[in-house]
């Protein structure tokens, strides 16, 4: 559920799964206007739905409709998916934390969150779920720059010492020592212009991602790649969620599988 729904690959990725287990259900994108989204959601069990997820702007306005939230969105302060149990009640979570850290351990297994300073770009709903699990995962430095800097000193203040704000016109200096940089604002999809970041102080064992996904190598994972960073893409994290989701509405395992992904990147735009 979203207002509006655009470049959803969810539809996609779900319905990759109906198909692969054989079940007769369908994934359905639905454009809910938020005045609408408590009626939305409490007709999800009349109408048989096992559950959903929420995009923006719906994600924080859900924790006060559904009727547990489990302590993992409670923290992060958004939900990104709904189950609906067997009494008809919503349970509501956030599957981007793990979702995040999965995807990069898929492709980088020997990755340690607390192996170096991280340093994160941006401190919107993305970068709350990404810098939740580096905290998670054991992450001692999270340098964190946003172009509003009052939102860095609220996740400071939220997720601990180990997070440290750094003032944006900052954010190529820090660079220097980082083990990994993430960039979690909307800058390099598709329609925005890149992110503007001087890698010259990253070292060149430092891991790049991106959370973006469209297009799947951003600019910023582009330039990092020349100059012989690691690097993961964005799409992994929504399609590790995507599994989450499955776990709870389901009760099945669902891996990423080179299949899996080039369902979903066949769907992606190519320019
Ligand atoms: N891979 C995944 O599964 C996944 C999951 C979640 C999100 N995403 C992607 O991550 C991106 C951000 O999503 P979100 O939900 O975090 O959005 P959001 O809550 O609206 O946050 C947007 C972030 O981008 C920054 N930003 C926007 N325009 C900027 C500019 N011109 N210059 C510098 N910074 C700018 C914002 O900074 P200010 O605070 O200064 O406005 C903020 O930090 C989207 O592309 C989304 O598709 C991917």
């Amino acid at each position: 559920m979203g207002w509006p729904v655009r470049h959803s690959r969810s539809p996609a990725l779900h319905n990759y799964f109906f198909k692969h287990y054989e079940l007769a259900g369908t994934y359905v994108p639905l454009a809910i206007k938020p005045d609408d989204l408590q009626s939305a959601l409490r007709a999800l069990a009349p109408l048989g739905f096992a559950g959903c997820n929420l995009t923006i702007p719906h994600k924080e306005r859900a924790l006060a409709i559904v009727d547990e939230v489990d302590a993992l969105a409670r923290r992060i302060g958004a939900i990104s998916c709904v189950v609906v149990r067997e009494d008809g009640s919503l349970a509501g979570t956030n599957n981007d934390v793990h979702g995040f850290a999965r995807n990069i351990l898929q492709h980088q297994p020997d990755w340690r969150a607390g192996a170096g300073p991280a340093v994160v770009i941006g401190a919107g709903g993305g970068a709350r779920a990404v810098v939740y699990s580096l905290v998670d995962r054991g992450a001692r430095e999270i340098r964190v720059a946003n172009r509003t800097r009052a939102r860095t000193e609220t996740l400071a203040r939220e997720f601990g010492a180990a997070v440290v704000p750094i003032d944006w016109n900052d954010r190529h200096r820090a660079l220097d020592g980082a083990a990994m940089l993430v960039n979690t604002t909307s800058q390099g999809m598709v329609g925005q212009p890149p992110l503007e970041l001087d890698l010259q102080k990253l070292p060149a064992n430092a891991l790049v991602a991106d959370i973006v996904y469209i297009p799947l190598e951003t600019p910023l994972l582009a330039a990092a790649r020349r100059r012989g960073n690691r690097t993961v893409d964005g799409l992994g994290m929504l399609l590790h969620q995507a599994c989450i989701a499955w776990k709870l509405w389901f009760d099945l395992d669902p891996e990423v599988t080179p299949e899996l992904r080039a369902a979903v990147e066949a769907t992606l735009p190519t320019t």
